[in-house]
């Protein structure tokens, strides 16, 4: 027993609970585990949340039933089985030696634990301290396959969050193969709950999109091989009442980087299932006799205060108990990069100007990005062949580094270490190194190849490579990008009964190459990147504490980006650099200032040409590098919150509050300008309602409760594409 998780042996009844929230399940007829309840805190159940029983036509009974009203097609409940006469979605489908997938879990007995134990080879959250947090662990079997499941759910102390994974067990004779393995099922009773969810593209990622959910099977997936620009791994369940300030929310998210489903069934009584995890298309898995499989983790977060109550429990949990790096709280360099400065056209004589240029401005690294390797002139070659280009860098790229150092600039090189080019001495050494079907050309997607990450010579082929690099000292950050999805889902290395592994394990090996290098390199700054924000997610965050949100850096599609990352990502994950106007991703043109302050909202940089600026843009961009040291630990520390969306008549405002609620920092942007437009107001929020605050621009002082009640105008736009900046601090 445990003051978070408690269980009555007479109801046959789990309690984990904290001061925020409650969640509930039992141990029902036949040893069927039901879904009570999950949301805000009770302090005790007395019982009337037992599904009651009735006989619904054509939902029928398990064997040796007497009672027609109790069926397993019907009951909310914690994982189904498939097969046993639940019609719902099935949160696991296990094919056995015989051939039947019939399965049927029955609750066996549960452990408590303190803490929370890490998950092999997975990216986790985890504990400090013992004392954070409790794990169940309930265990429930098939008997006629044998196989176990061991349920584990954490729930954090000071959080309302409960985390959840699956560790599949085979205790029988016989191998069997998962077709399916969820990490989470939610039940909820009818209601009227709408889903958000974030869909896009790339260089358009993370669109919030809400929408009622009808009867029938709605699914959020990926299949291909990464998080994906086109779905992340994150849906929101709210009411439709829910505002970003009021109302109830729940969130699921997994920590996980490749292929997943979230997976909404609402059946015939209105009644909701959720469940998520691995997406079954292009998964199957052998487990032996004595084998396990641990399913990744997802993070269920409930609130009552809208959606960006849910935000915070999201944010706080990632930054404090998911990312390992020390850069965590460290201010983050003032980069920048080369790519739409030069793309692949340069050398070190052409890039020693904008380091002079950096430098001279105030920045406070140079990153290089793709095209310093092999022979790569254009993006059809040379992925795979981690060596400078001595046609480039004639005299080395240490000579280069030094040259950055001693101008008292970091230095930051760009990798791609999961891809290959047919192009490339790697291929010619090992052309079976990547993933490609027997007897078939694979598809080239950007004219490069997936390497075969499940295989251990090839990981230890680009660690070893990259360490040779990496081991030089020269290099304070890595920007480790991914550009292109799977299609050739087949190794060498495994049996054909086991193709169906060939995703899964890729994860497997990329998160241990990884491990491996983040835990040898860990001074070094890590940047996630996959064509911009293709594989945003916990997963990739576990290893790295910051990640490039987008390949566009249009500063108006930027808000919308921005703004949809956020729901579950800290404004410290996302990086977001001033780019050269037109912009190269949309044609548009917009001031410096709105440049300056949508990539002020996120871990800070630039992205151009620094030697061709003009001198009123350079002078611009010094401004610019002082404002941000000025709030940089304030974006990366602080409350994000956000106040009113992009592409509304009030237009986009957000806002940044020190955890003590002594500081604040708000951005408010408008689109295209209106002819008589209304006026707009915007009211802040998270700020102490007893403190005043002083408008550190006019002097002006108000109350908290002012300025959260009563608001501001907002000023009029006169043009396109302004933006204002408010800072405040309490008296
Ligand atoms: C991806 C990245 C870009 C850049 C290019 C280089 O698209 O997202 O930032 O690094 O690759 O090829």
């Amino acid at each position: 027993m445990n003051d978070l998780i408690e269980f009555d042996e007479t109801q046959g009844l789990f309690h984990l609970h904290n001061q925020q929230i409650s969640y509930l399940m039992a141990i029902e007829d036949f040893g069927l585990l039901s879904h009570l309840y999950f949301g805000p805190a009770v302090a005790q159940y007395h019982g009337q949340r037992r599904y009651p029983r009735r006989d619904r036509g054509f939902s029928g009974n398990l064997p040796g039933a007497e009672d027609r009203r109790f069926s397993p097609d019907t009951l909310p409940q914690e994982f189904s089985s498939s097969g046993a006469g639940d019609y719902r979605i099935p949160a696991a489908e296990i094919y056995q030696a015989n051939g039947s997938k019939a399965t049927d879990f029955v609750y066996q007995g549960y452990q408590i634990l303190a803490g929370k134990p890490q998950l092999a080879g997975l990216p986790a959250t985890f504990v400090q301290d013992q004392a954070e947090a409790a794990t169940l662990v309930i265990t429930l079997v098939d008997s006629a396959s044998q196989v176990a499941l061991d349920l584990s759910y954490t729930i954090y102390r000071q959080r309302p969050i409960i985390t959840r994974a699956v560790l599949v067990r085979n205790q029988g004779q016989t191998p069997v193969r998962l077709n399916k393995i969820a990490s989470v099922q939610l039940d909820f009773p009818a209601t009227d709950l709408e889903v958000i969810s974030l869909p896009g593209a790339h260089v358009r990622e993370r669109q919030v999109q809400r929408e009622k959910i009808g009867y029938g099977v709605k699914s959020f997936a990926s299949r291909r091989g990464a998080t994906s620009h086109q779905m992340s791994n994150f849906i929101s369940l709210v009411t439709p009442a829910t505002t970003e300030n009021q109302g109830a929310a729940y969130g699921i998210e997994l920590v996980y980087s490749g292929n997943h489903a979230l997976e909404l069934e609402q059946d015939q009584l209105g009644q909701l299932r959720l469940v998520a995890g691995i997406n079954q298309a292009d998964f199957s898995w052998q487990l032996a006799p004595l084998e396990q499989f641990q399913t990744p983790e997802v993070i269920l977060a409930y609130s009552d205060q809208g959606l960006n109550g849910l935000s915070q429990a999201y944010h706080h949990l990632l930054k404090e108990r998911l990312v390992r790096s020390p850069w965590q709280n460290r201010p983050r360099p003032i980069l920048v990069n080369n790519w739409e400065a030069t793309y692949f056209d340069f050398d070190e004589a052409k890039l020693r100007p904008i380091v002079d240029q950096a430098a001279e401005l105030g920045l406070e690294m140079f990153v290089l990005d793709d095209g310093w390797f092999g022979h790569r002139d254009n993006d059809r070659s040379s992925l795979g062949d981690w060596v400078v280009d001595q046609r480039k860098f004639p005299q080395g790229l240490t000579h280069f580094t030094n040259y950055v150092h001693q101008k008292g600039l970091k230095f930051g090189l760009w990798f791609e270490p999961e891809m290959i080019s047919r192009d490339s001495a790697l291929y010619h050494a090992h052309p079976d190194y990547l993933l490609a079907a027997p007897d078939r050309q694979p598809a080239p997607s950007r004219d490069q190849f997936v390497l075969d990450l499940g295989r251990a010579e090839v990981r230890e082929n680009i660690y070893q490579q990259m360490a040779a690099i990496l081991a030089t000292g020269q290099i304070d950050y890595v920007k480790w990008d991914m550009n292109r999805h799977f299609a050739d889902l087949f190794s060498d290395a495994l049996p054909a009964d086991r193709q169906g592994e060939v995703s899964h394990r890729y994860m497997l090996g990329l998160y241990a190459l990884l491990e491996r290098l983040t835990q040898n390199f860990p001074q070094i700054l890590w940047e996630g990147c996959s064509g911009g924000g293709g594989r945003f997610d916990a997963g990739m965050a576990y290893y790295m504490p910051q990640i490039w949100t987008s390949d566009n850096t249009d500063s108006v599609a930027r808000l919308a980006i921005q703004w949809g990352t956020s729901l579950v990502y800290p404004p410290s994950l996302m990086t977001a650099h001033v780019s050269a106007v037109p912009n190269h991703q949309t044609g548009r043109t917009t001031s410096m200032a709105l440049r300056g302050d949508v990539a002020m909202s996120g871990m800070f940089g630039y992205e151009l040409d620094l030697t061709k600026l003009t001198p009123a843009e350079k002078q611009a961009v010094k401004v610019q590098i002082a404002t941000d040291q000025q709030y940089r630990a304030l974006v990366q520390q602080g409350d994000f919150y956000r106040l009113s969306a992009p592409e509304t008549p009030a237009g986009c405002a957000w806002s940044f509050v020190a955890a003590d609620r002594s500081e604040m920092l708000a951005f408010a942007f408008s689109e295209l300008s209106q002819a008589q437009p209304a006026f707009q107001l915007i009211k802040f929020v998270g700020l102490d309602p007893q403190r005043q605050y002083q408008d550190q621009a006019t002097r002006q002082v108000y109350g908290g409760d002012e300025l959260m009640n009563l608001g501001l105008y907002r000023p009029v736009a006169s043009g396109d594409f302004q933006s204002w900046r408010y800072h405040f601090r309490a008296l």
